[in-house]
């Protein structure tokens, strides 16, 4: 491979930003753009309050909600790295979109707001990142708040995650109180509130501070030298090897909106941040990165970006080689040949046309309802397809079924299309084959609901079955109807499988307490 290429592909960093919403992703987003030039002024990514939107405001849904449904991807340079960053959508009513999205990437950023601590959808989000072995580095938000104690938020990590950790700074108190950070990895103190032109300081051996400064008085100082003597003797050492498996997790302190602490992160995050990773194929072949055949995965389909045109995008991660405008490539599962004439890629506010994309890129394909979730793309006469992304256990259920029975040939289309994109799953009650979806957050029924009208001109009737357990069935054949009620839904999926939906974890110990032998089993 030529060496330009070589180091194209090297230079690029992939990342996604992991956090419960409000803990502060738009905010460290818009001031990482601001120092790779990608914006002019650090605010302008997503103006909730000023009206503006991004061109990932594709659909009403999104307006009228003031929050971005789906995951759209930034790149910029900064210190000779080209960063990609893979949005996650910000709100509460994740989906399985936001899962996927971290199928895409080789680290992950996780944002925790540092009064709040770990909460409920980093966790969930933290489970995908931890399954895949990613490296996972933490920035703790809102310093310039009053929070919980460094020490407790450090305990937290590992408690409730279950991952070690090592701190790269400390803070030097909070709130009002914030002085700086004291950065044990790059051996200097950052002063919050720098009197003239020193903001860093740099620290002896010792630990000490090598020039003077007033700080060094107060009782934050203090403390916070005394909490890393005990990191020191007693915390976890820093080790690159753990890092890149995911295992141990380096946490940077600072405050987003601030921007303290922020290019700090940045700079050393991307020291540490993994090249483009290989990743293996079906006959557990590791496709490299540099290999010189071009393959990617499709890992998100997204619907009417242009509400003029009925279009779709078919976004694709570059596993290996180099993407050409025009290039022909082969969907193995198709057994077909595409030629990639039109195909965009994401820069903040501007989708742009590209023409050259290298492994460790997005790039979005203009697609006329070819291709699915999960789909190889690969050049030349190679068909070999890439490990099939996971499926993810749904958590909420409705009943759907057309207002108008007149428009059920519609109905179904609508649903089937939807389901291949994998905007929803499908399931179905065993004799009556009545519909029942699921989701993995309540926003995807929304926009089921919305693009069944918009698109496929059907009015659709919902009724909630709320929240299930739904687990997959080892030895199906030894499942009997009467083992099924109204605490334990027996159902079938898109591919037939039987599937209990559980009214609760009681429900489900209780059927495994009474049917021992039925061997239950959980997707992602
Ligand atoms: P999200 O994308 O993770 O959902 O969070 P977002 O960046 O929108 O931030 C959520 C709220 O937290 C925003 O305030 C934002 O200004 C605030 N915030 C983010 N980082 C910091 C920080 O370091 N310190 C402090 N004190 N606040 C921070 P908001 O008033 O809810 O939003 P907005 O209306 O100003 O956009």
């Amino acid at each position: 491979m030529e060496k330009k290429i070589h180091d194209e592909i090297n230079s690029r960093r992939t990342f996604a930003i992991i956090s419960h919403p409000d803990a502060g992703k738009t905010t460290i987003t818009e001031k990482l753009l601001y120092f790779g030039g990608a914006i002019r002024d650090a605010g302008t990514v997503k103006g909730k309050k000023s009206g503006k939107f991004a061109t990932s405001d594709w659909m009403e849904i999104e307006k009228q909600r003031g929050i971005s449904v789906t995951s759209s991807v930034l790149q910029f340079d900064y210190a000779g790295k080209r960063v990609n960053i893979l949005d996650t959508p910000g709100h509460e009513d994740f989906s399985e979109d936001t899962y996927r999205t971290l199928m895409a990437v080789d680290a992950a950023v996780m944002m925790v707001d540092s009064a709040k601590g770990i909460e409920p959808q980093t966790i969930k989000l933290f489970k995908v990142c931890r399954m895949r072995g990613i490296p996972i580095f933490t920035f703790i938000n809102k310093m310039d708040r009053q929070g919980k104690e460094p020490l407790e938020l450090m305990e937290e990590l590992e408690e409730v995650l279950g991952i070690q950790s090592y701190a790269m700074n400390w803070p030097i108190g909070m709130g009002k109180e914030f002085l700086g950070i004291y950065d044990r990895y790059n051996d200097r103190v950052e002063l919050a509130r720098p009197e003239g032109d020193e903001r860093f300081l740099p620290i002896t051996e010792e630990g000490g501070l090598a020039v003077e400064h007033s700080m060094t008085a107060t009782s934050y100082y203090q403390q916070a030298l005394e909490d890393v003597m005990l990191l020191n003797e007693a915390g976890n050492e820093f080790d690159e090897e753990r890092v890149a498996k995911g295992d141990l997790t380096p946490v940077f302190f600072g405050s987003a909106l601030t921007n303290f602490g922020v290019q700090t992160f940045l700079e050393t995050f991307l020291q540490f941040a993994p090249p483009p990773q290989p990743r293996k194929s079906r006959d557990g072949e590791e496709v490299e990165p540099e290999s010189e055949i071009f393959s990617g995965f499709i890992f998100k389909i997204q619907a009417n970006m242009n509400p003029a045109h009925r279009d779709r995008i078919a976004f694709v991660r570059i596993v290996s080689g180099e993407f050409e405008r025009g290039m022909t490539v082969n969907v193995p599962r198709l057994s077909k040949n595409f030629k990639l004439s039109q195909t965009t890629q994401f820069l903040a506010d501007d989708r742009e046309t590209v023409n050259e994309a290298v492994a460790g890129d997005i790039i979005g394909l203009y697609d006329t309802g070819n291709y699915q979730i999960g789909d190889t793309v690969v050049g030349g006469k190679s068909n070999f397809q890439f490990e099939a992304l996971p499926q993810f256990t749904p958590e909420l259920f409705v009943r759907v079924a057309a207002k108008n029975v007149m428009k059920s040939k519609q109905f179904h289309k609508g649903i089937l299309q939807l389901v291949q994109e994998g905007a929803i799953q499908y399931y179905k009650t065993l004799h009556t084959e009545e519909v029942i979806l699921g989701a993995v957050g309540q926003l995807q029924f929304e926009v089921f609901e919305h693009r069944m009208r918009a698109e496929y001109h059907v009015e659709v009737q919902m009724e909630t079955m709320g929240s299930k357990v739904a687990r997959w069935i080892e030895n199906e054949e030894d499942v009997k109807e009467s083992m099924a009620g109204q605490r334990a839904l027996l159902v079938k999926d898109r591919y037939d499988r039987k599937v209990f939906l559980f009214e609760n974890d009681f429900a489900m110990r209780w059927f495994q307490d009474k049917f021992p032998d039925i061997r239950l089993y959980n997707l992602l």
